[in-house]
């Protein structure tokens, strides 16, 4: 039997679709030369997040090259610490710099009242790409997101990004009490902000917690899983019966099994070095994976990536999957091998 819904949400909801439906993270950006044009003409990065025409624009143009399963809003997950105040930039070739959060009296400043007011153009954004998939892409789900209130910490706490995050985790270990009240802060901002998004068109959302693998088991329990759970069932009581969420512990190894059976999601994303055999036998059956091609094996293209992408498929047939990059696209990525990636994914 086939479901009527779009293949995104029937896998999301528990179906073992095939040809297996597929997007990639990240697969709005620099990659693509469409994209460097619109990005030079917003100027800097956050005019991009907050000029919903422009946004909406990039949002939709890898539809138009590969024909994805799913857009995923054009924004970012530090949108939301800018949309509390926290002084935010991209600095051209460096990454993003925040001014750093450090204390329970920088926590308590934080303007949670004014996160639904200062991202109102996000969410024209997400009205303008529904508009769009309903007009030229009537198969194609809309993804929102926001990251996890652990990795936009990370963030917030160290000012920047390099993967080790000290600050943060000395202030989790140091100071609970004020940690937890940034962490609580940040699942009270992400609700509102993920409501809006599903007000404004959205019909998936995701949370992205890149860094969640960086801490040992005790503190994923207490600042990835605990919280993120608390989230979901908060947003829970605002959302449809069953609308499809998905989380990305990134790095979370064997713990994305409790994971998957605590935080209440749809859907669980694998990590690059997440074996998907594993994964299979270790995530419940009526959880979706998605993931998880090395976005290394698409720029170096050629076999190794159709190798890559069939070994994926045939660990993960016969269960509710969705195809999708272990991490996010880089930007030497060659256009034309995500069309040959896509070209692969669609014989199934
Ligand atoms: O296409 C999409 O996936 C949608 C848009 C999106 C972006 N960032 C756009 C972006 C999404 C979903 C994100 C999520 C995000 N942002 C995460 C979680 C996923 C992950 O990759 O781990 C994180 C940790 C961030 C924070 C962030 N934003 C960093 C570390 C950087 C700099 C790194 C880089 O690639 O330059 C950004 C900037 C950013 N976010 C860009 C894009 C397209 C590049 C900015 C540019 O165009 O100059």
């Amino acid at each position: 039997m086939t479901s009527a819904k779009k293949p995104l949400l029937a896998a999301l909801g528990g179906e073992a679709v095939w040809p297996p439906p597929f997007w990639l993270m990240r697969q709005a950006g620099r990659y693509l030369p469409e994209y460097r044009e619109v990005r030079a003409q917003a100027g800097d990065f956050i005019a991009l997040c907050t000029a919903p025409k422009l946004a909406a624009e990039v949002t939709l143009q890898p539809l138009r090259r590969y024909g994805m399963d799913a857009a995923i809003l054009f924004s970012d997950i530090l949108m939301v610490p800018w949309a509390m105040g926290q002084g935010l930039r991209f600095a051209e070739g460096e990454g993003p710099r925040l001014d750093p959060v450090q204390d329970a009296k920088a926590i308590a400043g934080l303007k949670l009242g004014q996160v639904v007011e200062k991202s109102a153009p996000i969410m024209e954004t997400v009205s303008r790409v529904a508009a769009g998939l309903k007009k030229d892409h009537p198969n194609t789900a809309l993804i929102g997101f926001c990251g996890a209130p652990f990795t936009v910490a990370c963030y917030m706490v160290d000012g920047k990004g390099g993967g080790e995050f000290p600050m943060t985790r000395r202030l989790a270990y140091g100071d609970p009490a004020a940690f937890g009240a940034l962490i609580d802060t940040l699942a009270e901002a992400s609700r509102l902000y993920l409501l809006e998004q599903v007000k404004a068109g959205a019909e998936a959302l995701m949370i992205f917690d890149s860094w969640a693998g960086m801490l040992p088991p005790s503190q994923f329990r207490r600042w990835v899983i605990e919280p993120t759970a608390r989230l979901v069932r908060a947003l829970r009581r605002d959302l449809p019966p069953g609308f499809p969420l998905i989380g990305f512990p990134r790095l979370a190894g064997p713990l994305l099994t409790e994971y998957a059976e605590t935080v209440g999601v749809q859907a669980v994303g694998m990590d690059t070095g997440m074996d998907p055999v594993w994964a299979a036998k270790h995530v419940p059956a009526e959880v979706a994976l998605q993931g998880n091609l090395d976005p290394q094996a698409l720029v170096a293209g050629g076999p190794a990536l159709i190798e890559q992408a069939e070994s994926i498929m045939a660990a993960m047939k016969g269960r509710p999957f969705i195809f999708n990059l272990g991490h996010g696209i880089v930007p030497p990525t060659p256009p034309e091998h995500v069309a040959a990636l896509a070209e692969r994914l669609k014989r199934g």
